[in-house]
């Protein structure tokens, strides 16, 4: 252990990171086994490197940056890629994969945050979602399709028990893969390590960017090559009107002449200026996206000349994403770029002699984002969806993207859907559906999946206002 510690004190003593092993001291002998592996994991060189530099980020060119070309809802190949796209599925070449490693921390939910209880009348968890979504897609094309979910070191534990106490929502577990992502470490504005406590430094995941070493690293990709796996639909923990399986978006994904097939990526048009979406932009030859807080305002209320915005692709954070692209970036000593951002990170307070919650930010944590990867391939394609169809975000407690504009999006999507096969529904001055309306994935995994209920008269004639209506 001596030899071990000495070698550690003189790396770190190299950087001036020596504070971290101040409490050596008054640790017990497990305790300093714990922090000498800690730091032996962390890579010195990239700390100092990040704690010296302003930013790791892209750098883009603003001056020179356009909007991302597109595929509009209703392109006229669609149905043709769509063919391909379900003989994919039909050979068992796609796999669904969440990343679920955030802190949650907007929500204010205390468990992980797939357990938050997301539907608008049987309040189903979003995993239970994605869960009966994956399940009707395997009945549909006749095949497994293997689900692997990123958890983060906080929340792993707590996400294997939500699906062990759900008797993993009725699927195998060995068709349903957990793993946890990296972490990095936090510090301090003037680039010092932290300790959380005196055995413990200060980490956070390493953002969903660490998803492809993680998939790696876990052995996912391995996994995925074995079961002969070609691409994977990638989607956020926090969309509960996800189309996890779009069987059009893989086959234009893997077979367009304009698609190098590596990652493509689905958008909605923004709502306004102000949305907190990343924006997906043309720079250098390649599409990228640029998160909301990075977009200079000059741009994002840029309008165009019949006044609607011009930088209006909105991320809805949906990739299809290739197993050999992930296999080609993470041969070797691949990472993304780490952004930074100042947050609220605990620390211990040696005067106080316990861990702190500050109450304003004090450090800058590090995040690697997945949309960073789509330079990294050749050709990268992008397709319009509609927002009422596939983006009903849980991020925040009230207001824009909360539960309650979830549900409000869900009923309109489901009232719609309804409405096309003859049921009558209430509608608000402003559209909106004036019911509570939830269709289960086993009923209708897509909207023509209706029209077989219709047919046999099993759909309601209408629907009351301010009622609850499960179909
Ligand atoms: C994200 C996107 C934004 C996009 C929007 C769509 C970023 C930086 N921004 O915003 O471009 O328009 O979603 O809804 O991602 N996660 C991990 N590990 C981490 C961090 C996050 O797995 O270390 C997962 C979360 O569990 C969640 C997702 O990534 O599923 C999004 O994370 P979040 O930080 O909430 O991103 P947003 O700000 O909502």
């Amino acid at each position: 252990m001596h030899d071990r510690y000495e070698s550690i004190r003189q790396a770190l003593d190299a950087i001036g990171q020596t504070h971290i092993l101040r409490h050596w001291g008054s640790l017990q002998s497990s305790q300093r086994t714990d922090l000498l592996s800690q730091i032996e994991e962390l890579d010195l060189a990239m700390v100092t490197r990040l704690a010296s530099q302003a930013d790791d980020g892209a750098k883009v060119d603003f001056a020179t940056i356009e909007p991302a070309p597109f595929r509009a809802i209703g392109d006229a190949t669609l149905p043709s890629f769509r063919a391909a796209g379900e003989e994919l599925l039909r050979g068992g070449r796609v796999a669904a994969f969440t990343v679920a490693g955030g802190q949650g921390t907007r929500l204010g939910w205390r468990g992980p945050k797939g357990s938050y209880p997301a539907t608008v009348v049987t309040g189903k968890p979003l995993f239970r979602v994605f869960a009966e979504q994956i399940a009707a897609a395997e009945k549909r094309f006749g095949r497994v399709i293997p689900w692997y979910i990123m958890t983060s070191p906080i929340n792993d534990h707590d996400t294997r028990s939500f699906f062990q106490d759900n008797n993993w929502f009725g699927r195998s577990p060995r068709d349903t893969l957990l793993f946890p992502q990296g972490t990095m470490p936090s510090i301090t504005f003037d680039g010092k390590l932290m300790l959380e406590t005196p055995s413990m430094l200060a980490v956070n995941p390493d953002g969903h960017g660490g998803s492809l070493r993680a998939l790696a690293a876990s052995g996912a990709v391995e996994d995925m090559k074995g079961r002969g796996i070609e691409q994977i639909s990638y989607f956020q923990v926090d969309n509960p009107l996800v189309k996890i399986i779009d069987p059009a978006f893989i086959g234009l994904h893997a077979t367009a002449a304009d698609s190098s097939g590596e990652m493509s990526s689905k958008m909605v048009r923004k709502r306004d200026a102000a949305e907190k979406v990343g924006v997906f932009c043309h720079h250098a030859g390649k599409t990228i996206v640029l998160e909301y807080s990075d977009l200079p305002k000059s741009l994002s209320e840029a309008t165009d000349t019949s006044g609607m915005l011009r930088f209006a692709a909105g991320s809805v954070a949906i990739h299809a994403i290739s197993v050999a692209f992930v296999d080609r970036l993470t041969q070797g000593d691949f990472a993304l770029p780490f952004h930074r951002a100042k947050k609220k990170v605990p620390y211990y307070c040696d005067t106080a002699r316990c861990t702190i919650e500050p109450d304003a930010p004090n450090a800058i944590k590090f995040e690697a984002f997945i949309f960073d990867a789509l330079v990294l391939a050749s050709k990268s394609l992008l397709l319009e969806t509609s927002r009422v169809e596939e983006f009903a975000p849980i991020k925040n407690s009230t207001g824009e993207d909360s539960p309650s504009s979830s549900h409000q999006t869900q009923s309109n999507r489901n009232g719609a859907w309804l409405e096309r096969f003859g049921t009558q529904i209430p509608r608000r001055a402003n559209g909106d559906v004036d019911a509570r309306i939830e269709i289960s994935a086993a009923t209708a995994l897509f909207e023509d999946d209706l029209a077989g209920l219709a047919a046999a008269g099993q759909l309601p004639k209408r629907i009351a206002a301010d009622t609850d209506a499960v179909v």
